[in-house]
């Protein structure tokens, strides 16, 4: 269901995003903008900025961004949808009961279908584990100790030997291309459409708005695969995804507990820790962290204690070092997983090993030391080097001295000596100073100072909408050449030439939570910057430069090319612009 832009629009003018905000959190006065304690991370100072003009908050500590909606999709875990309802709301602005329009965009309808063919599956795998024939999976859910409470915040469900799931699914109206896509379905020539998971106990998978958008089914006793997983689809990304993170994030806790499988986090839910998550049957990822970081600083892995657990542990904390979370290990032993612990020990057990946790790192060295005999002096050479080693690799100068000073303590050396062996080895990876985060994965491709150029072009032009007129002979969204930002300035300079921008409205172009942060950012990269307005104007005309001479180069390096004449020309034209006076309105 989609309402019409005009629609969207109305109910963003009449709600107000500072007045809005200030509902649920006090905002200060800061210049020209408002700030408050950011409530997507665990925040100590005032980072988060909300403008008026721009109708954009954004926190500078964890980069968190959007509009009106974003902010209450993101707050209140609310869809999209939810969040334009709730303002019409709040400001008197009367809705359609549905709309399906001509507005609707593709791709939006195609996800949402398959959110609500997921959704629909859910219920009917939850229906059916009370039906007599899915007393099976009641039973094995049962002797898994779990309660009704439990299996109904979970929404868990049964998906039968007959794989009745797909019929039921086409009465309610989806196509086998649907069904397909959802993730729901195999085909083969011999079978037609067949249900993927059949005779399992079903795991919904939610992301962060708790929308259905996966599952994962277990075998009733043994058998392979143990658990089987939906596919990655369009609103199915594994390793942005956590399980169970909707209701850990709305736990408000200062720190997450990290499991492997569903069992554990379901169990620790049940003894009262809400904030367990796990990664969905893979490792766990960069984007995971990432997300993880918006909320809490710290970490608590709760992995297997067998041998695949421990290593598995130690590369989640790695992850988590790079984006700068507090990582500790708790110890399960003498018990396999947190499921099991808790069953034998019970949860004020386990309360106490999480607040015995050991920090990942000296765990991680302390795993290390087993290999090594410690009464031979060549093997504890080796494992000193070994440990320099992991020290160089830690790229943030304060971390590393901390960390160099509390491994030379547990390895009966002095701080001096380690540090000379953590240099010598740092000079064999030559990365020493490379930023933290860079070698994390999602910020790789990404060149960030192309990025900055065309989110700065667009944050002055959302600043200064009337200067609009002084460059448009010069640029144009053909000077952006990565998406989104390119889609983002077509739209952009549009409306500015209809004289209706708003960046907020921007923002509404998209639906996955990311890349609405991405488009929100590129419109308040300065949001307490420069104030002077002949440095503003010095640096937008250097701006307009390096955006068309990179513009200039990518085309000359695309497939299409630009031959050496018209190259020349461009790049003749492209002296000129540094002549261009611009005016910034008072
Ligand atoms: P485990 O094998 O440790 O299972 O896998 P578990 O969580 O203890 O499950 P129970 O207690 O036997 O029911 C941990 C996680 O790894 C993924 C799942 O996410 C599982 O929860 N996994 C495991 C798979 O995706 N596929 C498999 O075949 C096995
Ligand atoms: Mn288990």
């Amino acid at each position: 269901m989609y309402y019409p832009q005009e629609l969207i629009d109305e109910v963003q003018q009449n709600n107000d995003i500072v007045d809005v905000i200030n509902e649920y959190i006090p905002l200060t006065k800061k210049g020209s903008n408002y700030v408050c304690i950011c409530p997507f991370h665990a925040d100590t100072n005032p980072s988060l900025m909300v403008s008026r003009q721009k109708q954009l908050f954004k926190c500078f500590a964890c980069g968190e961004g959007g509009n009106v909606f974003t902010f209450l999709q993101k707050y209140d875990s609310k869809t999209f949808v939810e969040a334009v309802q709730t303002l019409a709301q709040r400001s008197g602005i009367k809705l359609p009961e549905t709309y399906t329009g001509e507005f609707s965009k593709e791709k939006q309808d195609k996800k949402l279908r398959m959110i609500e063919c997921n959704t629909e599956a859910a219920r009917y795998f939850y229906a059916f584990l009370r039906s007599d024939a899915g007393k099976v999976g009641l039973d094995y859910f049962k002797k898994r100790e779990l309660s009704d409470e439990t299996m109904k915040k979970f929404g868990l469900g049964f998906a039968d030997i007959n794989g009745s799931v797909v019929k039921y699914l086409k009465n309610q109206g989806f196509t086998d291309k649907e069904i397909l896509d959802s993730g729901l379905g195999t085909f083969d020539e011999r079978n037609g459409l067949r249900s993927k998971f059949w005779n399992r106990v079903m795991f919904p998978i939610k992301n962060q708005a708790g929308k259905v958008i996966g599952f994962g089914g277990r075998v009733l006793g043994d058998g392979e695969p143990k658990y089987l997983n939906s596919p990655e689809t369009p609103i199915f990304n594994k390793s942005t995804n956590l399980y169970a993170f909707d209701i850990a994030r709305a736990s408000r806790s200062k720190y997450f507990i990290l499991c492997e499988g569903y069992m554990d986090v379901i169990a620790l839910h049940q003894a009262g820790f809400n904030m367990a998550v796990a990664s969905l049957g893979t490792a766990f990822t960069p984007g995971q962290a990432n997300i993880i970081k918006r909320y809490a600083n710290d970490v608590y892995l709760s992995y297997d204690s067998d041998g695949p657990g421990v290593t598995a542990a130690i590369r989640a904390a790695k992850i988590c070092r790079e984006f700068g979370l507090s990582c500790k290990v708790i110890n399960m032993k003498p018990y396999k997983d947190p499921d099991e612990f808790i069953k034998n020990l019970g949860k004020e057990e386990f309360q106490k090993r999480i607040d015995e946790a050991k920090n990942a790192f000296i765990f991680e060295i302390g795993t290390l030391r087993e290999k090594y005999d410690p009464s031979d002096p060549d093997a504890n050479t080796r494992y000193d080097n070994e440990v320099a080693a992991l020290l160089a690799e830690m790229k943030d100068e304060v971390v590393r001295t901390n960390y160099i000073k509390a491994c030379a303590k547990e390895m009966g050396i002095s701080v001096d000596t380690l540090t000379n062996m953590v240099a010598k080895e740092a000079g064999r990876l030559r990365n020493f100073n490379r930023p933290v985060r860079e070698q994390s994965g999602i910020h790789e491709k990404k060149d960030d100072s192309k990025a900055r150029l065309q989110q700065l072009m667009l944050t002055y032009l959302a600043e200064y909408p009337s200067i609009y007129p002084q460059i448009k002979d010069y640029v144009s969204p053909d000077d952006f050449w990565e998406e989104p930002y390119k889609e983002v300035a077509t739209k952009f300079f549009e409306d500015l030439k209809n004289g209706n921008a708003s960046p907020a409205r921007m923002v509404n172009m998209f639906e996955d939570e990311e890349v609405q942060n991405t488009v929100s950012n590129m419109f308040t990269s300065t949001l307490s910057g420069v104030e002077d307005k002949e440095e503003i104007a010095g640096a937008l005309v250097d701006i307009i430069f390096r955006l068309k001479s990179n513009s200039l180069d990518e085309k000359r390096k695309s497939e299409a090319g630009l031959d050496p004449k018209e190259y020349m020309e461009k790049k003749k034209e492209l002296m000129e612009i540094r002549k261009i006076k611009i005016t910034i309105p008072e």
